[in-house]
């Protein structure tokens, strides 16, 4: 029998690792009625994705407020989707992730009587408070789902410790680099717009791509990675520091005051997929507090320094290709210089492996939604 599918998600990064699902739930009409609901817990930066894999939602909640509070935010979701579940009736509704849009739909659909996929299930970093709220938002999202979609065995294993039957879960692959693969080659076949406008500003410098939005590192935590960024810049002429700023105000306020007009500090406005892609690329190290740019970085064989005390990425710090520095300034200025003086241990973090997938985890899925 046909199944209605509900997709239902919010931001930037859940809108990229959901694009190559969409895609191939839409190239089997016959099998799956594809329905696409927006939180728009993001805007601008959800929009960018949409418009990159010409997604046309059917549904837009329209949620997103300057500087909103996550119980808000959260609330907004829940009296959203009421009307749309009574609307639609789908089967399934599938969420991916662990943001307060995911939890929120998961718990929504399951008050609904829906059934719940949940894409990228089973990441646990083990700490309540980091990041935070996202340990706590996956774990309930793990609790009401029916289908667990996990991107690697150490989630599934972290699923079933949980008490979470096995029959339920499946290894797929992290559908994120589905999508990386898929720009990454556009971006090979054709160089975006930023290669242009960036080609001066990093003639024979070494990029250092930065992004950083975590709320457990608001406040104090944002200041030591903004005073390390500007001793990196200061110490090292060769390399210009690229930061896309997060539009969250609360990241903006440090970033723009203790960088702002630094000379070779280059801050600039959220970047589309495709231009992010290619400048990751063309970078020689990377410096994130962010979960996906972490599962792309091995993937483009780059080097990167994780900008959190903890994390539920661990695959990519076993293979050597991503290190834990913390928020502290000494730290992160410390690890940062060894990448650029000790040419072996360069070397060894630059390794291309793939530990989150291979590509086809979106064709994955869908196979297994429709034998249900
Ligand atoms: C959210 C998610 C986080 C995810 C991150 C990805 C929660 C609680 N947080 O954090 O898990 O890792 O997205 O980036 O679910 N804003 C804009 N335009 C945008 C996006 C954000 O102006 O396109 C500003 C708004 O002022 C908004 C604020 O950023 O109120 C915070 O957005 P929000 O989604 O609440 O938190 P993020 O820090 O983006
Ligand atoms: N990204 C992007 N433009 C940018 C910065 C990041 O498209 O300017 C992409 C990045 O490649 C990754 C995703 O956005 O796929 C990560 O989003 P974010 O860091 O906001 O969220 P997280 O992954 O931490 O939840």
């Amino acid at each position: 029998m046909k199944q209605k599918i509900l997709f239902i998600f919010g931001t930037r990064p859940e809108a990229i690792k959901m694009a190559p699902l969409i895609k191939e739930f839409q190239k089997h009409p016959d099998e799956l009625e594809t329905k696409i609901c927006v939180t728009a817990q993001h805007r601008q930066m959800l929009d960018q994705v949409l418009d990159l894999f010409d997604i046309k939602p059917d549904f837009d909640l329209d949620i997103m407020e300057e500087g909103q509070s996550l119980l808000q935010l959260t609330s907004r979701v829940f009296s959203g989707l009421e009307k749309i579940f009574s609307e639609t009736k789908p089967d399934w509704v599938l969420v991916q992730g662990d943001t307060s849009t995911v939890m929120a739909a998961g718990v929504a659909a399951f008050y609904a009587g829906i059934k719940v996929g949940h894409v990228e299930a089973g990441l646990r970093s083990h700490n309540r408070y980091a990041p935070f709220p996202e340990e706590i938002n996956r774990r309930i999202a793990s609790v009401v789902a029916d289908a667990h979609f996990a991107p690697t065995e150490t989630a599934r294993q972290a699923l079933l410790a949980e008490g979470i039957d096995g029959k339920t879960i499946y290894v797929t692959g992290n559908t994120v680099i589905d999508a990386l693969l898929w720009v990454r080659d556009k971006v090979k076949q054709n160089p975006p717009e930023i290669a242009g406008s960036l080609k001066e500003k990093i003639l024979n410098k070494k990029i250092v791509l930065v992004t950083g939005h975590r709320r457990e590192s608001f406040g104090e935590g944002f200041e030591q990675i903004c005073l390390a960024l500007r001793d990196i810049a200061e110490q090292n002429k060769d390399v210009v520091v690229i930061y896309p700023v997060h539009f969250n105000p609360n990241v903006r306020e440090p970033v723009n005051r203790i960088l702002n007009g630094h000379e070779n500090i280059l801050l600039i406005e959220p970047l589309s997929y495709t231009d992010f892609v290619w400048l990751m690329d063309k970078s020689y190290l990377i410096l994130t507090d962010s979960g996906g740019v972490q599962e792309e970085a091995p993937s483009l064989g780059k080097p990167i320094l994780v900008m959190r005390e903890v994390t539920e990425r661990m695959e990519g710090i076993e293979a050597g290709t991503a290190k834990l520095v913390g928020t502290d300034r000494n730290k992160i200025v410390s690890e940062t210089s060894r990448l650029f003086t000790d040419k072996l241990e360069y070397e060894r973090m630059s390794k291309a492996i793939n530990p989150y997938g291979d590509g086809k985890a979106s064709e994955k899925i869908r196979n297994i939604i429709v034998s249900k």
